[in-house]
């Protein structure tokens, strides 16, 4: 063996993520449903793909600015004042690789090796990757089914220590759908605070909420310490144009703005005019969506509740946790086996976390009849597992 220097530790110590196995093994099925994959069923709403078209016809093929266009930047800060009453304006916004960039930029702006990191569990796997990829702590604070997956204050509180820095948040929730109520927005900042924490606010689904309110908690930010990572790929159906955006109090978007010419210079510039059209352009295509959505997953919901394999109430994002622990299966177990005797995909729970091991992710972002034969397989596969 020739001597080779290591491979980044951190880097090495991420986990794999389950969900890109079962997709592996679904690949194989033909008449697979697919459940496992939070990847919109719905094409790019007409005018954003004529937008960027144009767009690119008219030159808009080079480098952009660090930060973005001016022109979408000023957009953003519009959108993020309307209807996140974030006081915003365009030095505060950066046009991200998706909203992916502006939650991995947020890490590097902020976290350092040996800083901790608290995450949701269950919760989005790449916030757990990214904090080992900085040679940092994830710290997980727990949500729970019986109370409906929202974050607990004091729940939160047990787990600061002094090597505590950012605090993760995500509403509504990958993978659970919670939407979390003002009050406790409001709490969550109060506590960041108190111990000088940072937020990151991951808020990609904020469009699909089927009850309540979105609530973000840079509108009660005093002290400029909440990032929030902003995603145009589940609102427009627009996951492959990679465009997205962060909101951050002033000293961290320079550094964030900064950080993007090393990494990747800037977003795609077609990309960014068809996130133009998409904030400028009728509202309806969102709208029509997030009703395909939340019919599906009151579909999902009418039928596991009855037998209690979901006893809470996801109202947002296009997700939800299935409650597997009668059948006394691991969840990979589960979801392999599920996969190869019903021909239904879903996520392993214990991709979101250890604790999520007693669960499954079902996505409800493909049509409505998988949804709905895929929700009655699942129901009788874990009925017949249940009785064994
Ligand atoms: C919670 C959460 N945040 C962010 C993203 C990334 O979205 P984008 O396509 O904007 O990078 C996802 C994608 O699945 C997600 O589930």
């Amino acid at each position: 063996m020739p001597f080779r220097k290591p491979l980044s530790q951190g880097t090495s110590r991420m986990p794999i993520s389950g969900i890109r196995h079962i997709m592996g093994l679904a690949s194989e099925i033909p008449d697979a449903i697919h459940l496992e994959v939070g990847q919109p069923d719905f094409r790019t709403p007409q005018h954003i793909i004529d937008a960027a078209h144009q767009a690119a016809l008219d030159g808009y093929t080079a480098y952009t600015p660090n930060a973005g266009l001016t022109s979408l930047r000023e957009m953003c800060a519009r959108k993020v004042q309307e209807r996140n009453v974030i006081a915003a304006d365009v030095d505060n916004i950066l046009i991200t690789v998706g909203s992916e960039g502006a939650v991995a930029s947020t890490f590097v702006a902020l976290v350092d090796p040996g800083d901790e990191v608290l995450v949701p569990e269950p919760g989005w796997t790449n916030y757990t990757m990214l904090t080992h990829a900085r040679g940092a702590v994830p710290v997980s604070y727990h949500l729970r089914e019986d109370e409906d997956f929202l974050p607990q204050p004091d729940e939160i509180e047990s787990h600061i220590t002094p090597q505590t820095k950012l605090l993760i948040i995500n509403t509504p929730a990958n993978p659970t759908g919670s939407v979390y109520p003002e009050s406790t927005v409001r709490a969550i900042v109060e506590l960041a605070n108190r111990y000088g924490l940072y937020i990151l606010s991951d808020e990609a689904y904020e469009s699909l909420i089927f009850e309540g309110k979105h609530v973000s908690p840079a509108r009660f930010d005093t002290e400029g310490r909440v990032v929030t990572a902003f995603s145009f790929s589940k609102s427009y159906a627009m996951t492959g144009w990679r465009v997205g955006f962060a909101v951050a109090p002033i000293e961290i978007a320079r550094l964030m703005i900064q950080l993007q010419e090393p990494y990747y210079s800037c977003a795609p510039s077609v990309s960014q005019k068809a996130a133009e059209a998409a904030l400028s352009g009728s509202q309806a295509c969102v709208e029509e969506m997030a009703a395909a959505y939340k019919r599906r997953q009151r579909a999902v919901l009418d039928t596991l509740k009855p037998d209690g394999f979901v006893a809470y109430q996801p109202n947002g994002a296009f997700y939800v946790l299935m409650n597997i622990a009668s059948t006394g299966m691991k969840s990979y177990d589960f979801a392999t086996q599920c996969l190869l005797e019903t021909h239904v995909a879903v996520a392993p729970g214990a991709t979101f976390g250890d604790a999520a091991d007693p669960y499954i992710r079902i996505s409800v972002a493909t049509n409505d009849d998988a949804v709905i034969e895929g929700a009655k397989r699942l129901r009788d596969y874990a009925m017949s597992k249940s009785e064994g």
